[in-house]
């Protein structure tokens, strides 16, 4: 029997959405109809919420108003906080925040995603980090200070400073980048969770445990690890084609969707040429250069450029993240679109149950176990 079976569901349409599109063969990305470079150039991470959340760029009013009850929704009730500080100190901190998220929701009646849910939980995830990795550390709990917006206080609860405006601009952009991207492997759970009408803790848990694979958010750690192991621009070309003997992917290049460069890429790129160590920049820029010329020698037919999650990997670790907060800072930020996705599914919702086609045995018949 023949099916419409599509391995890794490439190229099917399973939902219609309003707030991200991504043309791949253009290298093109737009949030509800603006371009990304636009954004990055011109917007907060606030507003692009407020976008992706109401449909509109936000008025100067509307925006004070959002960061207002962002800054408030801060508040993480004392027994996840408890839950923070007694976690393995060895936790990864994105099963860290997976399990804190579960956490918020036990406890709370089954109730309807709603869009004020979504800012409180949005407003609560750097909290949730902040508080793991500063319990895991041995060091104090620093409060949230409602006078900062949501990247220059995630970056003051981690270290207890106050970022310097190159770093809360880096990390700004960064999250407006990540906000949102079509039908990811992550938000594609969260809509499919979502659609069996249960709460918005049990989708964003779902998200974030496909969020955290290598395939997906967790390649940005595995770039630096990777940059740091080549060492030299030198030892590129002979480090990589040792990982092509051993049939390992690079981390930070190729792409389901982009067949042309991903734009996300190309302002990381300036970005980190902007703000990052020079030599690490240098490094990094080489290293890229010898992948791509590697892959389209070894994948003529592929067409694998660089991924957002390249520079993502320089931009982090240049604001001083630890690496293992580099897939939970890509959560931080995707927080938005997962929320509007989950909200723009139960707008319109239908159960998702999809089909799959039997390859198992043919009817047969149980024989006593005596028998078999
Ligand atoms: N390194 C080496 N080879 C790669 C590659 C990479 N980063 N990305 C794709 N390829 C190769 C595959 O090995 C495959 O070749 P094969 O058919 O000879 O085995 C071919 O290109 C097609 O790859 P495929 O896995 O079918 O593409 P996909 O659309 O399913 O996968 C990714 C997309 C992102 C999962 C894939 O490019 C990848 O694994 N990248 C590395 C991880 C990463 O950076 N993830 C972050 C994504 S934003």
């Amino acid at each position: 029997m023949s099916s419409n079976f599509v391995k890794g569901l490439e190229g099917l349409v399973v939902a219609q959405t309003a707030l991200s599109r991504v043309e791949g063969q253009m290298g093109r990305l737009t949030y509800r109809g603006y371009a990304i470079h636009d954004l990055a150039r011109q917007a907060t991470f606030e507003e692009i919420a407020y976008l992706f959340w109401q449909g509109e760029l936000p008025t100067r009013a509307q925006l004070d108003d959002l960061k207002m009850q962002l800054a408030h929704a801060r508040m993480v009730p004392p027994n996840v906080m408890q839950l923070a500080r007694q976690l393995p100190k060895e936790a990864d901190p994105s099963d860290a925040l997976r399990t804190l998220v579960s956490a918020l929701g036990a406890g709370k009646p089954l109730q309807k995603p709603d869009l004020s849910e979504a800012m409180m939980l949005t407003a609560q995830v750097p909290v949730l980090l902040a508080a793991f990795h500063r319990a895991r550390t041995g060091a104090e709990f620093i409060p949230p200070r409602g006078d900062l917006d949501h990247t220059a206080n995630y970056l003051y609860m981690l270290s207890g400073e106050m970022p310097t405006p190159a770093q809360s601009k880096a990390l700004n952009v960064y999250l407006i980048l990540l906000a949102d991207h079509g039908l990811n492997a992550s938000t594609f759970a969260a809509r499919v969770i979502a659609s069996t009408l249960t709460d918005l803790y049990a989708c964003i848990t779902g998200a974030l445990g496909a969020l955290k694979g290598p395939l997906h958010g967790g390649a940005p750690s595995r770039v630096i690890e990777m940059i740091e192991k080549i060492g030299t621009k030198e030892n590129a070309d002979a480090w990589m084609r040792e990982a092509f003997a051993r049939k390992e992917r690079l981390m930070g290049f190729g792409h389901r969707m982009y067949k042309a460069e991903d734009p996300r890429a190309e302002i990381l790129r300036e970005l980190a040429r902007e703000t990052a160590d020079p030599a690490l920049f240098d490094l990094a820029f080489n290293v890229e250069a010898t992948a791509l010329r590697l892959l389209h020698e070894s994948k003529p037919a592929e067409r694998i450029y660089t991924n957002v999650e390249f520079y993502s990997a320089v931009i982090l670790h240049s604001v001083g993240l630890p690496k293992d907060m580099f897939t939970p800072t890509f959560a931080v930020s995707r927080m938005v679109g997962y929320t509007a996705h989950i909200l723009e599914q139960l707008a319109d919702n239908r159960i998702m149950r999809p089909d799959a086609e039997y390859i198992g045995p043919a009817p047969r018949v149980v024989k006593k176990i005596e028998d078999r």
